[in-house]
């Protein structure tokens, strides 16, 4: 079983009878919405919240009974990947460019859990580029902003065209280097008039399980 597989089947353990579940967005996700599918048919009793179209059609696909965001109060377990987790609970987020569902979902989930391989673990977030969903109208003053924290932001292209996130933004993916102060980082992204969303996700992982070579899978708790 490859690794992703791996840490996603683990972590659909975690989901009871009853539960709203909140799916992520990526390749990692994708096993475990798959997984979710088969525990749907085997009985299992949920309703689901995507954090994308593309996991939305997945779901709707293999028989998950969905709701929207405006049905629900709150969620309670999310599972969905990482670019980045770091030993603090932190993450980079965004490659696939639904950051800013997959942060109202983590944000109001009682558990959030984040399905990795072992070579998303990282001591310091920063070596892969940090996703900034930005409005998509005056965007040169918005990167002009961006550049003030001393990046240089590109915008996401996608077969020759500019990337639209699912809400109609575009990405900007900046890199800071070793992010020293995600917290601070976070804070100062968002103090930007046009930034919607950064992909810094700081403290939110309740649970980080990890698909290791050799089929193992390891679990970290934050809460
Ligand atoms: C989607 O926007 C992302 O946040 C993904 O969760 C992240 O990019 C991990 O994706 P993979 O599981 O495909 O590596």
């Amino acid at each position: 079983m490859n690794l992703k597989q791996a840490a996603a089947e683990k972590a659909v353990e975690y989901i009871k009878d009853g539960m709203i579940v909140g799916l992520g967005t990526g390749s990692t996700a994708y096993f475990a919405i798959r997984r979710i599918a088969e525990r749907v048919k085997e009985g299992l009793k949920l309703r689901a919240v995507a954090s994308s179209r593309h996991s939305e059609e997945l779901a709707r696909e293999w028989g998950i009974p969905l709701v929207s965001f405006s049905e629900i109060e709150a969620i309670d377990v999310t599972i969905d990947g990482a670019d980045e987790a770091d030993g603090e609970a932190n993450l980079i987020k965004g490659g696939g460019g639904a950051l800013l569902r997959e942060k109202i979902l983590a944000h109001h989930s009682r558990r959030m859990i984040v399905i990795v391989d072992e070579s998303k673990r990282v001591e310091r977030l920063g070596a892969f580029p940090l996703p900034v969903e930005i409005v998509p109208f005056a965007e040169n003053l918005t990167l002009r902003s961006l550049k003030e924290l001393g990046t240089e932001p590109v915008l996401r292209e996608k077969d020759g065209e500019l990337f639209r996130t699912d809400n109609g933004n575009l990405i900007a993916d900046c890199r800071f280097g070793v992010i020293a102060d995600a917290a601070e980082l976070e804070r100062r992204l968002n103090l930007i008039p046009g930034v919607v969303e950064n992909g810094l996700f700081v403290r939110m992982a309740h649970t980080v399980v990890t698909g290791c070579a050799g089929g193992r899978v390891t679990i970290q708790d934050y809460i």
